[in-house]
């Protein structure tokens, strides 16, 4: 098809989403902050849920709440199918090749730690591990972490001056020490998505592991593990439309079933005596304890939501918002904005002039709207950019033009203030 075509396919498709219908569901955003209306803009954080997410916790708290795989009762049953049920709709989420690869987690934070302390454990000192100066700090920690218990080595992959990386760094730091490579699908800094399968790709081709964080990624692409062909993929709910508190590994079974588990407790196991335990099958060896099999359950319904608007109409419409709004701050006086990759989701980090990102912050708060300031628990990303932090405005299905507008408005109000 040609471009010209292609784009006004795209356009005409995003135009499809109905933010009036779709905002129906979502009541926090008839909400006002400092008698403004609402103008949520901090979905990289967290993005809100929808009602039906909401109601089936209700229905699960005043219907059947029961712990998960430990009942032969009824609510027991019943609350086990919805939590593996979900499993199911995970798996075909991001079509992966079986349950046994979908690992319930906290969040990406608790599916990186997994994988670092497991997988971890069986590496050795001078191995190396390669992460990217974009990183969040989740999957930068938990691997000093195993560096000082192991020895390992981590290298940085570092990025251009649009804030994409450099490829050709990347593929130089390989060599025969090298025993994975982790990265994000997209910075939720800068915005950029990275181009993870032809990376992944390359570490394959060299024989080592590789994990996608895809935190930022999977509320906007359409993500397919088998199709990017990593052994890792990670992600969180709360990013997604769904509750706090859940996340999920996903992990090749080959790969999953080598890994010793990293957490002990119940549900983990298969026999326990004072001198030996053994494991449970997959998934369960890596789920200690009881899971939040309530989120778990609700979780199932913002995959639900994600699939009916559309995972594609989705990102068409969250970029026509996010490109409208970066045309309207270049147009302000003193704005500069932090990552101008070719291929962005849809996140704009800026500043103004030298004002701290936190005074910006504060003023936008002031007109209703809501942006995350900060180091975006990227310190690294910060220092590489020289600079203490950014404003961030990120967007969700459920934002409109106008909002777009809104923030434009309010940061040249704040800028009139701020700048004289
Ligand atoms: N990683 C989340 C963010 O970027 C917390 O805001």
């Amino acid at each position: 098809m040609p471009k010209g075509i292609a784009l006004l396919v795209r356009l005409i498709v995003s135009l499809m989403i109905d933010t009036e219908f779709i905002r129906k569901e979502f009541p926090i955003l008839e909400r006002t902050v400092a008698g403004n209306p609402l103008v949520y803009l901090d979905n990289t954080a967290t993005s809100q849920a929808p009602m039906r997410v909401v109601r089936e916790i209700e229905r699960i708290y005043t219907g059947m709440r029961a712990n998960v795989h430990r009942g032969v009762h009824t609510l027991s049953q019943e609350m086990t199918n919805l939590q593996e049920d979900c499993r199911e709709k995970v798996r075909q989420f991001v079509n992966a090749g079986s349950i046994e690869e979908i690992i319930f987690t906290r969040g990406t934070t608790e599916a990186i730690n997994l994988v670092a302390n497991s997988l971890g454990s069986t590496f050795k000192t001078g191995d190396e591990v390669i992460l990217t100066v974009m990183e969040h700090h989740a999957n930068i920690v938990p691997w000093q972490l195993l560096r000082d218990r192991t020895g390992i080595v981590l290298k940085v992959v570092d990025i251009n001056d649009k804030g994409e990386l450099d490829i050709e760094q990347y593929k130089s730091l390989f060599n025969d020490r090298t025993v994975l490579a982790s990265f994000c699908h997209v910075s939720n800094v800068l915005g950029t998505v990275n181009p993870v399968k032809e990376m992944t790709a390359f570490a394959k081709s060299k024989g080592v592991t590789v994990l996608i964080d895809g935190a930022q990624a999977i509320p906007h692409l359409k993500v397919d593990v088998q199709d990017l062909g990593c052994d890792f993929y990670t992600f969180s709910a709360h990013k997604m439309y769904g509750p706090s508190g859940v996340g999920v590994l996903y992990g090749r079974k080959d790969l999953l079933e080598k890994m010793p588990p990293w957490q002990g407790g119940g549900e983990m196991i298969s026999v326990v005596t004072f001198e030996h335990t053994t494991y449970a099958d997959l998934p369960f060896k890596f789920e200690a304890g009881t899971p939040d099999y309530i989120g778990i359950a609700a979780f199932a319904k913002a995959m639900e939501f994600m699939n009916e608007t559309g995972i594609r109409e989705m990102e068409e419409h969250e970029m026509r918002l996010c490109r409208h709004a970066e045309e309207g701050l270049r147009n302000i006086d003193g704005i500069k904005i932090y990552g101008e990759a070719d291929k962005k989701g849809p996140v704009i980090s800026f500043l103004l002039d030298n004002v701290h990102p936190y005074d910006l912050g504060m003023l936008l708060d002031k007109q209703g709207v809501e942006v995350r300031t900060g180091h975006h628990c990227a310190m690294p990303l910060m220092e590489r950019l020289g600079i203490p932090g950014t404003v961030r405005a990120s967007f969700a299905v459920y934002n409109t033009l106008q909002e777009a507008e809104a923030l434009i408005t309010a940061v040249r109000r704040a800028a009139a203030i701020l700048q004289f």
